[in-house]
């Protein structure tokens, strides 16, 4: 088959416009929704930029510089907070791409090029099925209960559980989460993972990336939770444009904003996506780091709270950039920006500017190129 015709590219554009002056509350100001997020360097070996990240094994205590053990590890975290103000607060995060999936087999089977513009926007091929939501092949399983026996190799040394588990709304996230969680934290029943929509993988195309139904979940996952607002159908994935990556940015960023305000924890386990892990690391200015399936990566993040918050001028343009994964070679996906497509994105750049302040959004004009979002201010 030959992959030949123009390359389906969009750019999204989302200007808010900005009707009054913000009235965020400044007693809120410590547990802002809104803040700015900051890799810290000095504990793994994969925020340095001389890490080498194709020979880095995540194995080898997953990255803890040499001059660290897990005790004094967590005492330093401990030391950071205990010495912040009230605007800043530090927290690690233990980021995991899922195990192998059927999807990545037929990636590298056919190649990126032809997996991008063709393969992956059918369910299979008729001996393999990636789509809708690819599940785990048994290498993934297994990546998953091997990391398991790793994480329990670490407890002796005083490791820090995660006292809160999210996890991706697809279920090679939440296997791969259970497999590798469930006899260390959650078999306990102290803990139940919570479910995210902010964490699944770059949405629009391609078909393993689709959603199951909240009540398939609900019954194939008993013991998750969902945050507030999950809906029961996937109705942001759509076929004719994907998620820009300056977009899942923003997403990633709001996902923080939300950690912080809703979590106290210090310690966090996420199980996401390679697409949601280079978003992340690029939302808290961390070096890019590509992992490979199943691999964890301990992130160090500060937050400051954005004091005294001043919104952006009257229509501030947000760029949030080019499709993500764009085909390089040659498919007909369409080249509208669906009005789906540009809710969704304005949603985004909602929660990432401040919900409190204005309440509806409107989409106002679409072209092929741009999207122009107004921001209608509450007035109470
Ligand atoms: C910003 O928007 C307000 C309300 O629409 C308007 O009164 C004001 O003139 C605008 N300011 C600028 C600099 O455009
Ligand atoms: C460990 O080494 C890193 C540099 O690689 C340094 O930033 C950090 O302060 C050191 N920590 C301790 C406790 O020695
Ligand atoms: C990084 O590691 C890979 C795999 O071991 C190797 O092929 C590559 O040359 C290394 N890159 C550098 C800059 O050392
Ligand atoms: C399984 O875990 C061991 C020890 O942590 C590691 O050395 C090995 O590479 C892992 N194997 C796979 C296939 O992930
Ligand atoms: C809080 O601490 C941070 C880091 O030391 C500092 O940059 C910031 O200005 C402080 N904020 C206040 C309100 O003191
Ligand atoms: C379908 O894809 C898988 C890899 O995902 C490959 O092993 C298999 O041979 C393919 N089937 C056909 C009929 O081409």
């Amino acid at each position: 088959m030959n992959f030949t015709a123009s390359i389906a590219l969009f750019l999204s554009l989302v200007s808010v416009a900005w009707a009054t002056t913000n009235r965020f509350p400044e007693s809120n100001w410590g547990t802002s929704r809104y803040g700015t997020f900051t890799s810290v360097s000095g504990f793994f070996l994969q925020s340095d930029s001389s890490t080498n990240a194709t020979s880095f094994d995540f194995n080898d205590n997953l990255g803890l510089k040499p001059n660290y053990t897990w005790n004094s590890f967590k005492n330093a975290i401990e030391e950071l907070n205990a010495n912040s103000n009230e605007t800043t607060s530090y927290k690690v995060i233990f980021f995991g791409r899922h195990g192998e999936g059927y999807h990545n087999v037929a990636e590298s089977y056919y190649g990126t090029p032809a997996w991008n513009c063709y393969w992956s926007l059918l369910t299979g091929n008729g001996t393999s099925t990636w789509g809708p939501d690819a599940g785990l092949t048994p290498k993934g399983v297994f990546q998953a209960q091997n990391n398991s026996d790793l994480i329990k190799s670490l407890l002796p040394y005083g490791f820090p559980l995660p006292q809160n588990f999210y996890s991706s709304p697809m279920t090679r996230a939440a296997d791969t989460l259970t497999y590798t969680w469930n006899d260390i934290a959650l078999k306990t029943g102290f803990v139940s993972p919570i479910f995210k929509e902010s964490l699944r993988e770059t949405i629009g195309l391609h078909r393993c990336d689709e959603r199951r139904s909240k009540t398939y979940l609900k019954e194939r996952y008993p013991d998750f939770q969902f945050e507030n607002g999950f809906v029961e159908d996937d109705l942001l994935w759509t076929k004719d444009t994907q998620e820009p990556d300056g977009a899942k940015v923003l997403r990633l960023t709001s996902f923080l904003n939300d950690l912080w305000a809703s979590d106290p924890s210090t310690y966090v386990s996420v199980t996401a996506h390679s697409g949601v892990g280079s978003a992340l690391l690029s939302a808290v200015g961390h070096r890019s780091f590509s992992l490979s399936t199943g691999a964890i990566i301990p992130i160090v993040v500060r937050r400051d709270s954005i004091l005294g918050f001043v919104p952006p001028s009257n229509a501030t343009t947000v760029s949030v950039g080019t499709s993500a994964t764009a085909p390089s070679c040659t498919v007909s996906i369409g080249s509208l920006a669906s009005s789906k497509t540009a809710s969704l994105y304005s949603q985004f750049s909602k929660d990432y500017y401040q919900t409190e302040s204005y309440s509806v959004l409107t989409v106002t004009s679409i072209s092929t190129t741009t999207a122009t979002v107004t921001a209608a201010i509450s007035t109470n």
